[in-house]
């Protein structure tokens, strides 16, 4: 892979969430499963998590307010990328749905690479605009309480609904994007599964295993890429899926576990959505200022993996 060399890159100039207002918290769960409060907190740090919705109705509602805060009018959107794992629908694309409801009037495509859907769709959106998009708007969204098995303890504690979304734009020159890595191992998608129509099933122990190494090979291809070294980064902003996941790769990386950003303990996992979730809790929480250097990096069913690193730039110049 060669380094980035674009002409036209994109920042990030606005943001938005959406989570529904149920909350159901570990005791909620412990009421019908064999699970208990202390069992969840200390082996994956959720506390409570966000349930209902639609995953197209929850993409909008973030969607809207990314547009709102970016300053910019539905009609100057050039392209919807929207990365789910939850459909509205087997057909059509849920981004249909999505670009009709927040009255856009471009092209409308899902990327769906699991939990690591929003760095792909990151990705992508930036080579549409390094190829002439000037706006477009990348949303995350997710109802996982669809295709959870509420009788399965194993998986039941994880998984949970939200949105999270951003608006890019063009800038003359190389943006905020200073390096990436998409990878894959379909050798393994049989740990974290569903079939259509069917429950997510997962060999927890091997994936949390699979997680930890390919988050850190992905991050560490991303940074190299960059041309930045694990002590430049300001943040890390990575999948939120257990605790313990994001303790062991931050001490494999040798990132200082306080640069880790979280929202795991009252969102749970939300797949493409967590990544969203985070760096906007991170970003109302003024952890981020102009010029830090973040490393977006998810894993995910597939196995997934993705990373970004992101020199932080504020506004549109
Ligand atoms: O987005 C990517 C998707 N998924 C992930 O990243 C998940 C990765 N995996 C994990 O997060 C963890 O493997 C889990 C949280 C799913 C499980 O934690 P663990 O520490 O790996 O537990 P374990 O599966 O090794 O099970 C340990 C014990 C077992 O009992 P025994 O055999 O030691 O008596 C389980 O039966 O904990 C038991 N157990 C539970 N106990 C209470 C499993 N689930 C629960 C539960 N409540 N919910």
């Amino acid at each position: 892979m060669q380094n980035l060399t674009p002409t036209r890159g994109a920042v990030i100039t606005g943001w938005g969430t959406a989570l529904p207002n149920k909350v159901v918290t570990n005791d909620d769960l412990a009421a019908t499963l064999d699970t208990s409060d202390d069992w969840i907190s200390e082996r994956t740090g959720i506390r409570e998590r966000r349930i209902g919705g639609t995953t197209s109705g929850l993409a909008v509602e973030a969607g809207a307010l990314a547009l709102q805060r970016a300053g910019v009018d539905p009609s100057e959107i050039d392209l919807l990328v929207l990365a789910t794992t939850t459909p509205d629908d087997q057909v059509p694309a849920t981004s249909s749905k999505v670009q009709h409801e927040l009255g856009l009037t471009c092209g409308a495509m899902d990327i769906n690479a699991a939990c690591s859907g929003f760095v792909y769709g990151l990705v992508t959106a930036h080579g549409f605009i390094a190829n002439g998009c000037d706006k477009v708007l990348l949303i995350g969204a997710e109802t996982l309480s669809r295709i959870t098995d509420w009788s399965d303890r194993s998986t039941a504690i994880l998984f949970a609904d939200g949105a999270g979304a951003v608006v890019l734009e063009s800038v003359d020159g190389p943006g905020q994007l200073l390096g990436w890595n998409l990878a894959s191992m379909g050798g393994l998608r049989h740990i974290l599964h569903a079939e259509i129509g069917g429950h997510l099933k997962m060999e927890g122990r091997e994936v949390f295993r699979q997680a930890v190494v390919a988050m850190c090979e992905s991050a560490e291809a991303a940074l190299e890429n960059a041309g930045v070294s694990a002590s430049d980064v300001s943040l890390v902003v990575p999948h939120q899926a257990n605790i313990r996941i994001i303790d062991a790769a931050m001490k494999r990386l040798g990132i200082p576990r306080s640069k880790a950003a979280e929202v795991i303990h009252r969102t749970g996992n939300t797949s493409s959505a967590s990544i969203p979730l985070t760096l906007v809790d991170a970003i109302d929480h003024g952890r981020i200022a102009a010029g830090d250097i973040l490393l977006l990096v998810g894993f995910g069913a597939g196995m997934t993996s993705a990373s970004a690193v992101i020199r932080w730039g504020g506004h549109r110049p």
